[in-house]
């Protein structure tokens, strides 16, 4: 049976093209639940049918309700990406008011692999909760992609250059050394 690998995706420009990584993971052999933030399943900023089409399975983006049989296969990995600065702060600080970090904050706790691959300005990226929040995550075991050679923060205003380079596939690449 396949390994089954959640995929969280926050509100930041990368996540219009998270079916690149949903494509990549199933075609090493994962079964994908994509998971998306409110802001990022309510603001537009996923392709939720092109998701939901090349992982075989709805987008959730909330608990399910008490008394709902579970929707998902427990999961073996989990991939947070794009991650944004609110999404990290949130993590690290242990607010779980979504069913985005509730699940990821479990899994760390569950002793899974869990990667993080972030997406923000360097603007965002100044802020000193956001150097301890990534501090945190990897003291806790969360493989953050965030420096040279991996990702790195970009000037305010170039987001948009950045998304067709981000680097979905590191996070696989990293994912088949730990899962
Ligand atoms: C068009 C647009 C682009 C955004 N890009 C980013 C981004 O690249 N990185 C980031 O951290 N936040 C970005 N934001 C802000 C987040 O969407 C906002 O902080 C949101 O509350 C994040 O929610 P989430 O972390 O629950 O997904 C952007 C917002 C908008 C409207």
């Amino acid at each position: 049976m396949s390994k089954v690998l959640y995929l969280v995706i926050c509100a930041a420009g990368p996540a219009a093209d998270a079916v690149r990584l949903v494509t990549a993971a199933t075609g090493r052999g994962w079964d994908v639940c994509v998971i998306a933030t409110p802001a990022a399943a309510d603001g537009e900023f996923i392709d939720r049918p092109a998701l939901e089409a090349a992982s075989g399975r709805p987008v959730r983006s909330t608990w399910r309700r008490s008394g709902e049989e579970k929707r998902n296969p427990p999961a073996d990995a989990v991939v947070v990406a794009p991650m944004t600065m609110n999404s990290v702060n949130k993590w690290a600080a242990g607010i779980a008011d979504t069913y985005a970090l509730g699940l990821v904050a479990e899994a760390v706790g569950l002793g899974l692999p869990v990667v993080a691959l972030p997406f923000w300005s360097t603007a965002l990226d100044s802020h000193p909760a956001t150097r301890r929040a990534v501090w945190t995550l990897r003291n806790s075991g969360v493989r953050v992609l965030y420096g040279e050679g991996e990702w790195m923060p970009h000037p305010p205003g170039t987001g948009g250059e950045r998304i067709a380079s981000y680097p979905w596939s590191l996070a696989l690449d990293v994912l088949a050394d730990r899962a």
